[in-house]
């Protein structure tokens, strides 16, 4: 049995900034539940390990930020702004761009042209142009995990846009100094468990993964998240292999937080032979669905889904 925790407070830090683009199961309207976990367990390190638009880890004022992806393009924009010398470069050419098409297409053509490791292969010219372009894309097209999409012509996208360009001061510092990771989190999270010497004391790992296959929420419903290096799918398997090794970390200097709904509770439940007797479920609220299939307004309304988190501690 989990412990169930019907109701958190939110931590409202006041110093809101938004996600690096419109990404499908983006945290914006959750993460000052989580801010609030995370100032709960004193937190001096924080690892956002499916990180997505950065929302969390943008939002979350902690001393060290450890931030991953298996998407390339938002890796490289992570990892411009991690950086005071390329974050400034890429910002201020966002704010020189204009909306159209032409940009969009060479962005485009760029990244077509990449396959390499990005963190290990790109000079620092590489960067600056890697995340104007990823970000461009990102930006250009409604969806983040959607950036094949074509370019879209529309007012409402381009002041959405301009919007974007308003805002850029805000991104500012928030990833200074982070280390930013390109890689499958159930590798990093295996690393932890073999070495646990190398987690230090209060520590917080934010686990976001893909939805389950079952739920046909995202925009890849299967589970499958398209990234730079082709498709990538996080179907039950991982998911499974994700609560084994979250579970093997040690809970006195390592808290985890797994975001999810509530058909993760039955997976977690009947986790062959793991006694997930040390895990909370915490309710945090019922939002409206807003990408994929489940997304379609059904007599004018929209899907509602309850919003939990599982954590290997309690509140
Ligand atoms: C639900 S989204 C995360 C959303 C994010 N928390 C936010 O607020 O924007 C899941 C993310 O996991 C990434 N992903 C998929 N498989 C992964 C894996 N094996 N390791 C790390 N990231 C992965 C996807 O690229 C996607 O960005």
């Amino acid at each position: 049995m989990l412990t169930y925790i019907p109701y958190i407070p939110e931590y409202n830090m006041g110093m809101y900034c938004k996600g690096l683009c419109t990404y499908c199961g983006g945290k914006t309207r959750l993460y000052n539940y989580i801010a609030y976990l995370v100032y709960l367990c004193r937190a001096e390190t924080f690892l956002d390990l499916f990180a997505g638009s950065a929302v969390t880890s943008l939002n979350i004022n902690v001393r060290n930020k450890v931030i991953n992806d298996m998407n390339t393009k938002l890796v490289v924009v992570y990892y411009a702004l991690s950086r005071k010398d390329t974050a400034g470069l890429v910002m201020a050419r966002i704010k020189d761009t204009k909306y159209c098409s032409k940009i969009f297409y060479e962005a485009h053509e760029y990244w077509e042209k990449r396959k390499d490791n990005v963190l290990t292969d790109f000079s620092d010219q590489d960067i600056c142009d890697g995340a104007y372009y990823a970000w461009i894309l990102l930006n250009f097209s409604r969806i983040g995990s959607k950036i094949d999409s074509g370019f879209i012509d529309t007012k409402e996208q381009m002041y959405d846009f301009m919007r974007f360009q308003d805002n850029l001061i805000s991104y500012l510092g928030r990833l200074d100094g982070a280390l930013v990771k390109n890689e499958s989190a159930l590798d990093i999270l295996e690393n932890l468990v073999e070495s646990q010497e190398k987690i230090s004391d209060n520590t917080v790992i934010y686990l976001d993964p893909p939805y389950l296959p079952s739920k046909k929420r995202g925009v890849n419903s299967n589970g499958t998240y398209k990234d730079g290096k082709g498709t990538n799918v996080f179907g039950r398997e991982s998911h499974k292999r994700m609560l084994e090794l979250a579970d093997k970390l040690p809970r006195d200097k390592c808290k985890v937080i797994i975001s999810g709904y509530d058909d993760m509770y039955n997976l977690y439940d009947t986790l062959g032979g793991n006694d997930f007797g040390e895990w909370s479920k915490i309710y945090v609220k019922s939002l409206p669905v807003m990408f994929g299939d489940g997304s379609k307004l059904k007599d004018g309304k929209r899907a509602v889904e309850d919003e939990y988190f599982f954590t290997n501690f309690t509140i």
